[in-house]
């Protein structure tokens, strides 16, 4: 998509220009933990993408401006249908996305009847109307270990994610083969000569990241339980594989702390700032704002069948839903 030619913002006070916005539309500004760091801090909320599905679902805004990808916005759209939804820039996609189709996923679907699908919420809303639960990297286990263990299970499209389940879980879980093209960067080599020069710094890892990194760390959970962890672990210094803008959130709450972010292939090589998350900028927020553009629209049909899977997610993850309740939707 292109994007519309603007007009030159200079010296405008684009963060009081953004507050300005926000009362006037009553919206409700979020972000993912993957933002930079001046959208965090204007940002209303800031979590990880269960977090991020609740305070969608429960915004009395008239308005929800996401900071975050495009499937985070479906998903907002697709629990506050009500409300309107913009995204600072629509190409914010996703490799996890990209990489499952829903035509080959519905085949997928079809060769294996007898499968109930758990999917990854990093999906398009097509492909979360396939499925019957969708799972986030916080809520995963809490899901799964509701399961019963003879029900057979396919997993898309994150097959880190879906691996690290079924090692966890002695699940035998399918796996479409999908990954996310930041975690997928991370180099085992340079890790370890990382953690030669800091003996004793933990690691924790996002379980998007590949086996030979879950392998060494210490505390592995989706970006809210690594910044929790941050939290809480006992050392000065710690070892972050995940999206390096999550540091800003753990520097302000632990500044006395210090934060490295794992590195990639030649040690230095930024390959593990997500691309997607940066195409949101302050100037695009402040557009989106002004003009209620670009906006998630979705077809009704699509958004009912899509909300069936989230809602069982989101009810299984509060614990409302017992074992018996659990098939295909
Ligand atoms: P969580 O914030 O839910 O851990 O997910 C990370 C992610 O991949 C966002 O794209
Ligand atoms: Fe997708 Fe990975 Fe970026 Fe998250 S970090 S939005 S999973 S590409």
């Amino acid at each position: 998509m292109t994007a519309p030619i603007r007009e030159n913002l200079a010296g405008l006070d684009l963060r009081a220009e953004i507050e300005r916005l926000r009362k006037e539309r009553n919206a409700v500004i979020l972000a993912h933990y993957y933002q930079k760091p001046e959208i965090q801090d204007l940002a209303d909320f800031v979590g990880d993408s269960l977090e991020l599905s609740r305070k969608a679902a429960d915004t009395d805004a008239d308005v929800i401006a996401f900071c975050g990808v495009k499937f985070m916005a479906e998903t907002a759209k697709i629990l506050s249908p009500e409300k309107i939804v913009i995204l600072p820039d629509m190409d914010a996609g996703c490799s996890l996305e990209d990489s499952c189709p829903p035509e080959q996923f519905k085949r997928f679907r079809e060769k294996h009847p007898d499968h109930i699908a758990l999917t990854y919420i990093n999906c398009s809303a097509a492909v979360k109307a396939l499925s019957d639960i969708i799972v986030t990297s916080s809520s995963a286990e809490m899901i799964i270990s509701q399961i019963p263990p003879e029900q057979k299970i396919i997993f898309g499209p994150d097959r880190h994610l879906g691996g690290y389940l079924n090692r966890k879980f002695g699940r035998d879980m399918l796996l479409w083969p999908g990954v996310c093209i930041v975690h997928e960067a991370f180099s085992e080599t340079e890790l370890l000569k990382l953690k030669a020069q800091h003996p004793g710094a933990p690691v924790a890892a996002h379980p998007e990241c590949p086996p030979h990194i879950v392998d060494h760390a210490d505390y592995v959970g989706s970006t809210s339980g690594i910044l929790q962890f941050a939290k809480t672990f006992p050392s000065d210094t710690l070892i972050v594989a995940t999206e390096p803008h999550i540091i800003h959130q753990m520097e302000l709450a632990i500044p006395e702390k210090t934060f490295i972010g794992a590195p990639g292939a030649d040690g230095n090589c930024n390959c593990n700032i997500c691309p997607y998350m940066a195409l949101n900028t302050m100037e695009k927020l402040y557009f989106a704002l002004r003009d209620l553009q670009p906006r998630i629209e979705m077809d009704e049909e699509l958004r009912l069948a899509a909300r069936k899977s989230l809602d069982r997610m989101l009810d299984m993850a509060s614990g409302t839903v017992g074992k018996g309740d659990l098939g295909r939707a």
